[in-house]
């Protein structure tokens, strides 16, 4: 840096002000900001879909929030006035990016120019755009080739405010500029990812004498790094200059200059390739109308498979040099699901080609970028031989789920980040209708009740937010990718198809993506086009869902030949929120043949019993009697019954008459309103019994969960019980599993292939002996025979579980068996199910052995998370202790974005208010925006549990009937 320009870089406070126009240029917030989204469960089964970032992660609602504080007002007509506000001004919008990229991939730097179509439509002096972590060269910014007098960069903001002597023109004209930044390691922005493992590195390096260094990742000539983006939701910023909000549609015009052997993609297809030497220069066609999030360029080395659809378009999936066979299923459903949307919203796939492609080093599951979708390695690639059924699931859901994208959100953009719910909601929604269609048999759509269970959830906490949530700033943006978003947000989607009917829903969807093609909508948009099209009051019922945080409950009663209906505000705090809500009530009565809906408009309403069926008018009690209401689920509520009607419904539900989706949400509303202490764990556990001989997959998942919710709270409210409810548990689970047996049957359904790892697991952590016994004896004969049929991929998780039972300091030789494993397998998944059971062990030396493993260079930052699941809950202060301890490294490997999600995983294992307290005064002085929320989350979760405790310990029954469940028969 020269004297002269460094001279020019006055720091004041967070704004860098720049006044010499002298050339050169100038680092934006050089810092690197922390990594990325934090990552779920690998596909391993937990009765629905796997996603991987913090989803849980939780925003308080928009309109309570407190808005960051505003700077003092600016004086009109000084760069001042641009700070400090959510968006940026509309005076200027961009109309087309000419945009070029340099990646050095042994530098791991780039650099670039832009020119960009500006339209100026209001009089002013300045054009206002994003940046960041970049450095811009200010000597080259000319907008009309005229230089701008002044170049202030607000890095808080991440904007760049370009100061002109005089009045713009109103009209159209070209911004040039040059930058650089660097490829990061963040897997946000324009990043670097490592085609081989670090490990593989070392090890070549060691094998071969190369000396190794982290920036140069070279190995007999061939290039090691690879350099990708990953734009949602504000990092577009973070690779060129741009207007870097959603509803700034523009068209992309891009150009890469790259090592001639590598492949290099953008969203478009190659208009123009020249090779020179060692770089090749690649010019792509002119996108459509796109919002920058969307942007994508890959360049790196890969194989693929390549197939077209019946109106020309080509799709290709990359994967690793070598493995393209593994692409070839999630090529089959890319090429199904183009054609399924293509007829589902009346409009084509809007681009001449699409790419999919895996990437070793990825924040979140995929990204739906325009005509480049990108991947993390598990959620694409699928191996009949090495890959589990559940990963299998996990492909098909998050292919179709980024191609809805394609018209949901790409087509049609969301205006803002508030309707960020359009995107998420719908994507996920439609990639269960995609799915169910292409694999009937998978029953999507009852195990889509996983998604509306995890909404239902963090929608009961006081630190949920509404689905339409207000943006005051970029970094609140990341928080709202969460359960609201995606799984509330598709639920109730859900709730309206079924109140309004399937063919009518798809016709409006369908018109509103024609109207709305090219360009952006906000939740009203889709309100005005559904009421338009089917004549209901869409508007007012839904705002009641999307504006409004939390759901009710609905309290049913029988009085006489009444049935009386009550809404309240569902918490898990056992007290009642303010919230109202149209409810779509359904029900059912003595059987499915008649239904009766209606919507529920007022706090409390009253049905005759003979207008819900007409066999409940002769109702004959303690016969075939039973009132069901939500009827397969599709309402996003809670139903609480009174004595009489709850034990109609148990009796239904033994008699085997109630539906699969009916089983599960009867005993998931048992289980949110006993942790609300609004019914016993004893009446629970009545319950849960009922479902000795359920043999379902879905309904076994969630018997499954509820049961390990009531072992882990029983470990701290009835220490001397425990023992005994794991040994109902075990009851319940036993029979089907041994149904099932370890090994897969000829021709056996995806869901029992899908069900057995659950149960195994389940038995295993619930400390059943024998399954413990067998896990490690397949463990052995693996261990000499990686490709015994003894221990297929669906299975395995479980018997590495089982070896880690039996670890110990002193007896930790299954421990480094399972470490082996994890070194020698070059799979993904394979890696993730070892970093998964790595902490499920007692012993508290493994369990900080297995802990400080994320420190070591052998874990990718984004597996980082698997390793944190499971820690047993008699480990958890171990846990807790290594957190606090190591908090300052911690926080900067996980980033902004990753710590909260570490945390919430640490925290929620406590279940005392005195525990709370400890965790409260702790972060008290390390506070940070980046997890605030996710922290009251949390502490409200622990909270709730303390609150649990104390009810369950007051119930007089529990001992007696826990004895009484295991001496049945
Ligand atoms: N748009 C998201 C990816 C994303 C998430 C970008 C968070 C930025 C922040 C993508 O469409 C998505 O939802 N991916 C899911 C997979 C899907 C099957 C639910 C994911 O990443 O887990
Ligand atoms: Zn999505």
């Amino acid at each position: 840096m020269s004297m002269a320009r460094s001279a020019a870089v006055l720091v004041l406070g967070a704004v860098l002000v720049l006044t010499s126009p002298a050339a050169g240029d100038v680092g934006v917030d050089a810092m690197p900001r922390g990594g990325r989204k934090m990552m779920g469960a690998i596909g391993e089964a937990r009765g629905v879909v796997v996603r991987y970032f913090a989803k849980g992660a939780n925003v308080k609602a928009a309109a309570a929030a407190a808005p960051p504080p505003r700077p003092a007002p600016a004086p009109a007509g000084s760069p001042d006035q641009f700070r400090g506000q959510p968006r940026l001004p509309r005076f200027a919008a961009p109309r087309r990016y000419d945009l070029r990229l340099r990646p050095d991939l042994v530098a791991c730097t780039f650099n670039g120019t832009v020119a960009i179509a500006v339209a100026v439509s209001a009089p002013s002096r300045f054009l206002v755009l994003n940046a960041a972590d970049l450095s811009v060269d200010r000597g080259s910014i000319r907008f009309r080739d005229v230089a701008p007098k002044n170049v202030v960069i607000f890095a808080d903001d991440e904007i760049l405010v370009l100061e002109f002597a005089k009045e713009l023109p109103l009209g159209e004209g070209v911004l040039n500029m040059k930058f650089n930044g660097t490829l990061n390691d963040q897997m946000r922005g324009f990043y670097r990812s490592l085609i081989v493992s670090f490990e593989r590195v070392l090890f070549l390096s060691f094998i071969y004498l190369v000396p190794f260094d982290c920036s140069k990742y070279q190995y007999k000539g061939k290039m090691k790094n690879m350099a990708v983006t990953q734009f949602e939701p504000v990092d577009a910023r973070r690779c060129f200059p741009c207007w870097d909000e959603p509803a700034f549609k523009a068209k992309f015009k891009i150009s890469l200059e790259v090592p001639s052997e590598l492949i290099a993609l953008s969203n478009m297809p190659v208009a123009n390739e020249s090779v020179a030497g060692p770089i090749k220069s690649v010019l792509y066609e002119e996108s459509p109308l796109m919002s920058t999030y969307l942007v994508a360029v890959v360049v790196g080395l890969f194989d693929y498979v390549e197939g077209v659809t019946p109106e020309g378009t080509k799709i290709r999936v990359y994967t690793q040099v070598g493995k393209s066979n593994q692409g070839k299923f999630a090529l089959d459903v890319g090429l199904k699901s183009l054609a399924l949307y293509k007829d589902y919203f009346g409009t084509p796939y809007p681009l001449p080609k699409l790419d999919m492609v895996a990437i070793p080093d990825f924040a979140a599951g995929a990204m739906e970028n325009y005509g480049l979708v990108t991947f993390r390695e598990v959620a694409l690639v699928f191996d009949e031989q090495s890959s589990s059924e559940s990963s299998k699931q996990n492909v098909a859901i998050t292919v179709a789920h980024e191609l809805a994208h394609q018209w949901f959100g790409n087509l049609v953009t969301m205006e803002w980040w508030t309707h960020l719910w359009l995107n998420e909601g719908f994507a996920t929604w439609m990639s269960h209708l995609a799915v169910d269609s292409f694999f009937p048999q998978w029953n999507i759509w009852t195990q889509f009740l996983g998604d509306t269970t995890a909404g239902l959830r963090l929608d009961s906490l006081e630190e949920s937010h509404p689905i339409e949530v207000e943006i005051h700033h970029a970094s609140e943006i990341d928080e709202i990718f969460d359960a609201i978003s995606y799984d509330k947000g598709a639920s109730v989607i859900r709730m309206l198809q079924n109140y309004l009917g399937a063919e009518r829903f798809q016709k409006a969807l369908a018109a509103y993506i024609r109207k709305y093609a090219y360009s952006n909508a906000k939740t009203e948009d889709l309100w005005a086009v559904l009421e338009e099209k089917t004549g209901e009051p869409v508007k007012n019922l839904m705002t009641t869902w999307t504006k409004q945080q939390g759901y009710p409950v609905i309290n049913a009663n029988l009085k006489g030949d009444y049935l009386e209906l009550e809404q309240a505000q569902f918490l898990l705090d056992g007290s009642s929120g303010p919230g109202m809500w149209i409810v779509p009530i359904t029900s059912g009565c003595s059987s499915y043949d008649t239904q009766k809906k209606y919507l529920l408009k007022s706090k409390s309403d009253k049905l005759a019993i003979k207008d819900i069926a007409s066999q409940c008018g002769t109702r004959d009690k303690g016969g075939n009697f039973w009132i069901k209401l939500n009827i397969n689920q599709t309402g996003f509520y809670r139903v609480k019954y009174d004595d009489e009607l709850a034990a109609a419904l148990q009796n239904a539900l033994q008699a085997k008459k109630l539906s699969l989706m009916d089983k599960i949400g009867i005993v998931e509303d048992a289980h949110a309103l006993s942790m609300a202490c609004k019914q016993t764990l004893t009446s629970l556990l009545r319950l849960l019994y009922a479902y000795l001989e359920e043999t379902d997959y879905s309904v076994l998942s969630h018997i499954n969960t509820v049961s390990l919710s009531v072992a882990r709270i029983s470990f701290d409210a009835t220490p001397g019980l425990v023992g005994d409810i794991k040994q109902v548990m075990i009851k319940l689970l036993l029979q089907p599993a041994q149904k099932l047996g370890w090994d897969p049957k000829d021709g056996e359904s995806h869901l029992d292939a899908m069900l057995r790892p659950v149960l195994l697991d389940s038995l295993v952590r619930l400390g059943h002996e024998k399954t413990i016994n067998e896990g490690v004896r397949r463990f052995r004969i693996f261990l000499n025979d990686r490709n015994t049929s003894l221990l297929p991929p669906n299975i395995r998780k479980a018997a590495y579980l089982a070896v880690m039972q039996n670890v110990t300091s002193l007896n930790r030789s299954g421990y480094d068996d399972l470490l082996k494993v994890y070194r020698k397998s070059a799979e993904s998944e394979e890696k993730a199910r070892v970093l998964g059971v790595l902490c499920s062990c007692k012993d508290k030396n493994i369990v900080l052995e297995s802990l400080n493993f994320l420190f070591s260079s052998e874990v990718r930052y984004q597996d980082a998370y698997y390793l944190l699941q499971g820690i047993p809950v008699e480990t958890r202060e171990i846990a807790w202790v290594w957190l606090k301890k190591n908090w300052d490294l911690i926080s900067k490997i996980a980033g902004d974005t990753q710590v909260g999600g570490l945390i919430r995983y640490v925290v929620t294992l406590f279940t005392s208010n005195e525990k709370a307290a400890e965790f409260s005064s702790f972060f008290a002085t390390r506070k940070r925006p980046a997890f605030e929320r996710t922290l009251k989350q949390s502490l409200e979760t622990v909270r709730i549990n303390a609150r649990w405790i104390q009810g369950i310990r007051s119930e007089p029954r529990l001992a007696q009937t826990v004895r009484e469940l295991l001496q049945r028969p």
